[in-house]
């Protein structure tokens, strides 16, 4: 190879490597996007979750009809359908905030959803309203406290079925 060779073979070489380069760097430029997706597909996941999360034990007023007339004192939370086959179901009271529905031996109870020891919101399981923070435990009945470390009931509102839906009382009555 004579001096004009190298040189030649040189350049094309450096261009080569150039271009490699280039690539290598708009490769990367490519995963960073791939992996921003990937979040982007991540919260929507997250999102459909929560939403299917919140279609079992969740119900909204915001489902309802504005064409059904309300008994004084309650507030039209859903069509009975809605609770078809389920045991509880979380609700936001329009006082109260985070309430929970419990289906007791058939019958609907309504409380709030915050533990009284601390703000945790309890969960219905095997018949009994439970807190997981701490243990506590309260009767699905009337929401007195049968065990552990809370001070007092869950405040309860009481349950109206009528014409297949369901209202909750818009005082507290223990
Ligand atoms: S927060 Fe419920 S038992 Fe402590």
């Amino acid at each position: 190879m004579n001096r004009r060779e190298f040189i030649r073979s040189f350049v094309v070489t450096a261009a080569l490597v150039a271009t490699a380069a280039a690539g290598f760097v708009e490769l990367g430029g490519l995963a960073e996007k791939n992996q921003n997706g990937s979040n982007t597909i991540s919260l929507i996941q997250q999102t459909t979750s929560q939403s299917i999360a919140g279609s079992t034990n969740t119900v909204s007023s915001s489902q309802l009809g504005s064409s059904v007339s309300t008994p004084t004192g309650y507030v039209l939370l859903a069509p009975l359908a809605d609770l078809t086959g389920k045991t509880f179901a979380y609700f936001t009271h329009p006082t109260f905030g985070s309430s929970i529905l419990v289906n007791t031996g058939g019958v609907w109870k309504a409380f709030s959803s915050t533990c009284t020891h601390r703000p945790c919101t309890v969960q219905y399981q095997s018949s009994a309203v439970y807190c997981p923070c701490h243990g506590g435990t309260f009767s699905p009945v009337d929401g007195s406290v049968t065990g552990g470390p809370p001070p007092t009931p869950l405040p309860e509102y009481s349950v109206l079925i009528q014409n297949n839906n369901v209202y909750v009382g818009n005082t507290v009555i223990n």
